[in-house]
């Protein structure tokens, strides 16, 4: 797979694991990392709430929004954005590719 000094592109999932309004928690190395499906566009963001330790790949998604399922606080899937209380720092994204029915995320 093609690598840079500013990443390299990982394979995630099969574009058929995620259904729509799902999400799918992935481990690259030490990074948590959720991949989000939102009407058939895919997103990367960190798994980790900013907030507090809760993987937001157990939370619940609504539209292209995910909500936190320890604290109920929700964040923008395709920027990440903290839009609701209690988390006020925003999540890590990731950029994202789909080839060949695989998806692939880009990690440092
Ligand atoms: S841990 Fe996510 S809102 Fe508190």
């Amino acid at each position: 797979m093609e690598t840079s000094d500013s990443g390299q592109w990982r394979e995630v999932a099969q574009v058929g694991d995620i259904e729509e309004s799902d999400v799918k928690g992935c481990l690259i190395g030490d990074l948590c990392l959720a991949v989000f499906n939102v009407k058939g566009s895919f997103y990367a963001t960190s798994d980790i709430c900013t907030h507090a330790h809760a993987h937001l790949s157990d939370g619940y998604v609504d539209d292209d929004t995910v909500e936190c399922p320890l604290h109920q606080g929700r964040f923008h899937i395709p920027t990440g954005k903290a839009i609701s209380a209690p988390p006020t720092e925003d999540l890590r994204t990731f950029p994202i590719r789909v080839e060949s029915g695989k998806i692939f995320v880009k990690v440092e």
